[in-house]
């Protein structure tokens, strides 16, 4: 009888462990609670078996972070009797094939935590996971709280799913410092990410120097300052200031790459073109196609997204038709190959507009001489020269889906962004394919309600980024090296909001690239979100809470009138609603099924509550925006 209250207290024990202390993000591949604690105390040690530089500056991160929020000294050196943290480095002849190169056995014992990995890279997602079983107080700014330092016993082996788990940073449309994409490293790291796509090219900013064309940064690093509705903003004038935006000189790049080296990350460099290319041709006029003078975009409106073709109004392209285009591009790419020292270049290929190429001479030239029959064969031409350029220089191309208009022949990787099809089609061409489709991995989308977010194009909410799922049926997985979450930053200007677009949707896809699919789950999933929350606001991190804020779905019924179906993306969240002008609360009627409104009712007003306390944001939806959203004249 002992025994079996004995076993059930245990279990008790273990379940309370999991269930409560252990909220991982990525969730690992297996873990395994244990009965009891460790605790960390001030002066631990941290011991290699095999010390070399990769491992000791894994041991150096760990006790660098751990010393902020603890104060805690620590000491480094050989494994001894008394060592709290343990690094193991499996020798070449003893690697275990299961984890892999990322991969990880972390084992907390009451008296000691063991990390072994074949690689130091394994070693550093080994100390994330550590770090992420340490009380939420580890992400605190400063020492001194009277915490516990205790993590609780368990057994986890991890590897990652797929080994291109990506996050684009667009700092082309906004500059961000060198000090700012270092933190972004920073971020991305903690839920194991590990590929930076850096976009540093568009219409907007040229941000790379380039040392033998010097304009790129003198002229295409600048534009006039704009604050309000991105495409929107007013043309600059003739004499307005050009002081806005910034370039990373050549150290400042070497110096990124490094960090991000240090950190386990590969540095993907994007060099946006034929499209997006305004801020080179601002430059260097003479690659463009139409003669003329021309300055980097403000923000002021520059494509028509409403017509057929997405027209540009300026012509923001690279002339495939162009030799000296080329001959330009041979020396960007010649500088930049120089600084990555990774396998690949992005080349960009998106939303290139060609109606001015549709009127271009040269062009009906080049499409007699290469037989090329549209405008999507153009641009197919001037992508198999990009790949032919980027190849002379030791590189494989990227591209974004666009690249296989026209038909793509070649060896390039195809990052399939206007949905899966782009990848789809790609893989079954026999090209490896990048998945990052908007509708699911866009963190500029706005994550709630149109009424209460940033205005943007379109919605993407964090259970249709969980949603993501990269293989899609009859697609070999072994094209598919794995997804991306895409900061495009046109209506990002500060790091707090830049971190509002982030968090949490970069949680729910750095859990689909890391973790096995069958170990995915929504509801622990936002479980561990909210724990990762509170984490943040120890950091003093910025995250969006839209989860908690309701959804509407209005449609027209049978009868012709608008009937309004409410939802919210968490279980356990009750609604309460209000068509009578006043501010509803958890005293008001509570939302059950789909609600007809009252007649000469003008607002719909909801709140969500938890609990008896409110969770997500009032919101006050005009009846007439309903009407307009369910296609009711
Ligand atoms: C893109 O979002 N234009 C790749």
């Amino acid at each position: 009888m002992k025994k079996i209250f004995f076993s059930i207290s245990l279990l008790f024990l273990l379940w309370n462990a999991s269930a409560q202390e252990v909220a991982i993000i990525p969730q690992p591949v297996s873990i395994h609670p244990q009965a009891g604690t460790f605790t960390l105390k001030n002066n631990f040690s941290v011991g290699m078996s095999s010390p070399n530089a990769d491992s000791r500056r894994v041991a150096e991160y760990l006790s660098k972070k751990i010393s902020i929020a603890t104060g805690f000294a620590s000491e480094f050196g050989k494994v001894k009797k008394e060592t709290a943290i343990r690094f193991h480095l499996s020798a070449a002849k003893s690697k275990n094939a299961e984890i892999g190169k990322e991969g990880y056995l972390l084992n907390v014992y009451q008296d000691s935590v063991s990390i072994i990995a074949n690689e130091p890279s394994g070693l550093f997602y080994g100390v994330q996971t550590f770090l992420q079983l340490l009380p939420k107080e580890i992400e605190s700014k400063k020492s001194g709280s009277n915490i516990s330092w205790s993590a609780p016993c368990v057994e986890i082996k991890d590897y990652p799913r797929f080994a291109w788990r990506g996050l684009m940073f667009d700092v082309a449309r906004h500059f961000f410092t060198k000090e700012q994409v270092k933190q972004f490293i920073d971020e991305m790291v903690r839920y194991k990410y590990n590929r930076l796509h850096w976009h540093l090219t568009d219409d907007e900013g040229w941000r790379i120097e380039i040392k033998s064309l010097p304009k790129l940064t003198q002229v295409g690093a600048w534009r006039a300052e704009r604050v309000g509705r991105w495409a929107e903003f007013s043309p600059p004038t003739a004499d307005e200031p050009r002081t806005y935006g910034g370039f990373y000189t050549q150290d400042d790049i070497r110096e990124v790459v490094q960090y991000a080296k240090d950190h386990f990350v590969e540095v993907v460099p994007e060099i946006d073109m034929p499209g997006h290319s305004l801020a080179f041709v601002a430059a260097y006029p003479e690659i463009s196609g139409t003669p003329g003078k021309y300055e980097v975009n403000s923000g002021e409106k520059l494509i028509d997204w409403s017509l057929p073709g997405h027209p540009a109004l300026v012509d923001n392209t690279i002339s495939p038709a162009n030799e000296k285009a080329y001959e330009y591009i041979d020396k960007v790419i010649a500088e930049v190959a120089k600084l990555f020292p990774y396998d690949y270049i992005h080349m960009g290929g998106d939303e290139c507009s060609k109606n001015f190429w549709e009127k271009n001479e040269a062009i009906a030239q080049l499409m007699k001489k290469e037989k090329l029959k549209d405008m999507n064969e153009v641009q197919s031409y001037f992508v198999r020269r990009m790949e032919k350029i980027i190849q002379s220089k030791g590189k494989k191309m990227i591209g974004w889906d666009e690249i296989l208009e026209g038909g793509l022949t070649g060896n390039a990787i195809v990052m399939s962004w206007r949905g899966m099809k782009g990848g789809i089609e790609a893989a079954h061409l026999g090209h490896q394919v990048i998945m990052s489709p908007s509708t699911n991995t866009y963190l500029d989308l706005r994550q709630g309600d149109q009424l209460t977010e940033p205005p943007v194009y379109a919605t993407v909410r964090l259970n249709q980024s969980y949603q993501f799922e990269p293989v899609p049926d009859g697609v070999d997985p072994k094209l598919v090296l794995g997804g991306q979450a895409n900061l495009w930053t046109e209506r990002i200007i500060s790091w707090r909001s830049l971190q509002y677009m982030v968090y949490p949707r970069s949680w729910a896809v750095a859990e689909t690239l890391w973790s096995p699919k069958e170990n995915r789950n929504w509801d622990s999933f936002v479980a561990k979100t909210e724990k990762h929350f509170e984490r943040m606001d120890l950091a003093e991190m910025k995250y969006a809470t839209t989860l908690y804020d309701c959804g509407f779905s209005p449609k027209k019924n049978d009868k012709g009138e608008l009937q309004i179906d409410l939802s919210t993306e968490v279980k356990g969240i009750d609604i309460y609603f209000t068509f009578d002008e006043t501010n509803p609360d958890n005293f008001y009627p509570k939302y059950s099924s789909p609600l007809s409104v009252p007649k000469d009712a003008v607002t719909l007003k909801v709140v969500t509550y938890r609990n008896g306390k409110q969770i997500g944001k009032q919101i006050n939806m005009p009846i007439e925006e309903l009407k307009k959203r369910a296609g009711i004249k």
